[in-house]
């Protein structure tokens, strides 16, 4: 089955066309980073009006790269939350008129579900190779298997996450403040590094020289006999390390980070590279050493990462040792297939549809949408 496939949560605007759920034949993404960088974030009103302009080309553009026309496409999907209300309202209206126009099946997609099936995507060129027939669904050789453990770590979400099979989850754990990516993309703006903050800090972490000791050492909040996360207390502590005066300190919101960034970036003594690489340490530790218990507790086949901190190299390096010990095999989508892209919205709504699941064209936005957590009341999600 070929998918037109559409992602606008954010400030990426996606189009791609996928088949089976696995195979890439296009995926353009359009990015708006360099835009909100200058305000050190996604500002949401420009976030919406850049998705106006950039649909349409992008669409296009996938429908060339795959060298495909119209006909060739079965049916349509489009990200319908969580996101961003203004910016998922294009995508989602745009790929309903579409669906509408060309008569063609419309399903809309959970956006965190589909950084999940991200993992099932194929690197471009590479075919599957066997098809076993399962309860509906084919399975083909490469597939992540189930019962599978699903660390969620983007922008607004980190959530450990137990997928007995296709469509079920069970949230074992999930962050009480902040999450991972904000912490990354607020620790990046303190220390000057700018948007967004976690390939920053990756990057300014990279240039440290291992070889000497860390001078820092920044805590870890255990939240001891839980799989919840909390990182705002993290982030308090590198401001306090990186001490841009109390002025800083003082001042509200975005800008107490930035200014605090503005004056370490001025010179105020701090190695940015050392407190970088310490921060990511810290968030890595308990990322991973919560993931690695959670899998050997449940039993699990094996672990997939999914959203955009998957695409972290030293998270994937420390959960890449820590399960290989318990020969628990490790999957993680390609760095650009980890952050926001329409490929991966086109692999989750194949599962869907393949179950004959449609939606109706009258499915509006859902900017708080979690995942449909089994072991959960309605009220709770
Ligand atoms: O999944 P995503 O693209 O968008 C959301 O759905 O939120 O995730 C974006 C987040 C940002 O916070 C960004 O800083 C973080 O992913 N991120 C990273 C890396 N690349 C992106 N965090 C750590 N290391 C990276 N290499
Ligand atoms: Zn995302």
């Amino acid at each position: 089955m070929r998918i037109l496939a559409i992602e606008s949560s954010c400030d990426e605007t996606g189009a791609a066309i996928i088949e089976d759920g696995r195979i890439i034949h296009a995926n353009v993404v359009a990015s708006q980073a360099s835009i909100h960088e200058r305000y050190g974030g996604v500002v949401p009103e420009v976030a919406s009006r850049q998705q106006l302009s950039a649909l349409i080309p992008v669409i296009e553009s996938a429908l060339a790269e795959a060298g495909v026309t119209w006909d060739s496409i079965e049916a349509i999907a489009a990200t319908y939350g969580p996101g961003l209300a203004g910016s998922l309202l294009v995508g989602l209206a745009g790929g309903k008129a579409l669906a509408f126009a060309r008569d063609l099946p419309f399903i809309g997609v959970n956006h965190l579900e589909a950084h999940i099936y991200a993992n099932w995507l194929r690197p471009t060129g590479e075919a599957p190779l066997a098809y076993h027939p399962g309860d509906g669904l084919a399975e083909w050789d490469g597939d992540p298997l189930f019962p599978l453990l699903a660390l969620v770590v983007s922008g607004a979400h980190t959530e450990l996450v137990h997928i007995p099979r296709h469509g079920h989850y069970e949230l074992l754990g999930q962050t009480r403040d902040d999450a991972s990516g904000e912490a990354f993309d607020k620790v990046a703006r303190l220390l000057g590094l700018g948007y967004p903050g976690g390939p920053a800090i990756q990057r300014a972490a990279a240039e440290r020289d291992e070889t000497a000791p860390n001078p820092y050492t920044l805590p870890r909040a255990w939240m001891r006999g839980t799989y919840d996360f909390s990182f705002s207390g993290l982030k308090t502590a590198v401001l306090e390390v990186t001490q841009g005066g109390h002025d800083q300190v003082a001042a509200h919101g975005a800008s107490r980070y930035r200014r605090a960034g503005e004056a370490i970036g001025a010179g105020a003594g701090v190695s940015i590279p050392d407190v970088a690489a310490a921060f990511q340490e810290a968030v890595v530790d308990v990322l991973a050493t919560k993931t690695v218990r959670a899998a050997v507790e449940l039993g699990v086949r094996q672990v997939a990462l999914a959203g955009g901190v998957a695409a972290n190299l030293a998270l994937r390096e420390r959960l890449l040792r820590d399960l290989a010990r318990r020969d628990i095999p490790l999957r993680f989508p390609p760095v650009a297939l980890c952050t926001d892209n329409a490929a991966m919205i086109g692999a989750a709504a194949y599962f869907h549809l393949a179950l004959g699941e449609r939606s109706s064209l009258d499915l509006d936005v859902r900017p708080g949408l979690q995942l449909p957590f089994a072991n959960l009341a309605p009220d709770e999600v």
